[in-house]
């Protein structure tokens, strides 16, 4: 079997956590920027843990600088996740590195990313939509921000808001009005709880903040009430199995719960992250999980129906998206 040629639905992907190296250093060039502290000789991105990552991430970010850089972060990210069969994604994007805050700047912003991903589409077959997120470790009031962009924009495109960065900063509750905000201008949620946090923060996910998905997740596995309650509720994990490896929360793949959060009877999904930061791809995952659990095309055809069932776009495009997989599964 090749990993590369199964259709994949991804839910979980940071924008600018998906910028290869060589792309940032190359606008790096272009606006002469001395950017050489962030990458390992080898033009790797060097971190050493994930307070780090997320320093690194942001240094990486100043030289994302307007629409069109974005533009063209949008086709190479998309050129790449359909070349490893990719055939819907979900994308995390923040108004915070796009204009900060400021929503006429975001709308440009906005408008280059969905130009670049109707390219992407007609070119390679790949549907993307958006899914605004706030940055936890900056604060609230900056969240409100990127709650009212989101709120805005919201529509067939921007289909969900979020919360990533730092989850030991604060409580989920802190964020409560952002999520309310994008509640009611009709847009679906997730947030990250339960990577760094432990499996109380998963549980305030649901419970105070109200979010159908969570990113990771993982750490739900500490708690046996919580597994119940989150398997009653339906809520699926957006687990990151490969990027869990990387920042130390399990030692290698074998040792990560996703094979007993799915026996558990939760909805579990596969994605990336920020691929390159953590030396990986949807391939790459799909090939580490059958050696590690020894799952197949038809565990990875269940992941994809939980995630292409727990997407966030309306029902016409999943249904298009639905049609897509199906022709791939039987090439
Ligand atoms: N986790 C949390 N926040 C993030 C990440 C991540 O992997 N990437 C960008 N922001
Ligand atoms: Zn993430």
């Amino acid at each position: 079997m090749t990993f590369t040629d199964l259709p994949k639905v991804e839910l979980h992907l940071h924008h600018e956590g998906a910028a290869p190296p060589g792309f940032i250093r190359q606008l790096a060039h272009e606006k002469r920027v001395d950017l050489s502290g962030i990458f390992r000789p080898d033009g790797s991105y060097d971190f050493r843990d994930f307070a780090h990552f997320l320093s690194v991430y942001e240094t990486a970010c100043t030289v994302l600088q307007g629409p069109e850089d974005f533009r063209r972060l949008t086709l190479a990210i998309l050129e790449e996740s359909a070349a490893h069969g990719v055939v819907y994604s979900e994308t995390f994007l923040s108004p915070d590195f796009c204009g900060g805050g400021d929503l006429a700047a975001w709308r440009d912003y906005l408008a280059a990313i969905q130009d670049a991903s109707a390219e992407a589409e007609a070119k390679h077959g790949i549907t993307l939509r958006g899914v605004v997120t706030c940055v936890r470790h900056f604060g609230p009031e900056l969240a409100k921000k990127a709650a009212l962009c989101a709120a805005e924009t919201a529509g067939d495109w921007i289909v969900g808001f979020g919360m990533g960065g730092n989850e030991t900063v604060g409580q989920q509750g802190d964020y409560a009005w952002s999520f309310d905000c994008a509640r009611e201008a009709g847009l679906r949620l997730t947030t990250h709880a339960g990577e760094f946090g432990g499996p109380e923060s998963v549980r305030d996910a649901v419970r105070v903040l109200g979010v159908e998905r969570v990113g990771h997740g993982v750490r739900s596995m500490e708690d046996a009430d919580l597994i119940r309650e989150l398997a009653d509720c339906g809520t699926v994990l957006e687990v990151c199995p490969g990027s869990n490896v990387v920042l130390g929360l399990f030692p290698d793949f074998a040792s990560h719960p996703i094979a007993k959060l799915r026996d558990a009877g939760l909805r579990v999904t596969v994605s990336t992250d920020d691929p390159p930061f953590f030396h990986t791809t949807m391939s790459r995952e799909y090939e580490m999980l059958n050696r590690a659990f020894g799952w197949d095309a038809t565990d990875f055809a269940q992941l994809n129906d939980t995630a292409l069932a727990a997407a966030f776009c309306d029902d016409t495009t999943r249904a298009r998206v639905q049609k897509r997989l199906e022709s791939k599964e039987h090439e």
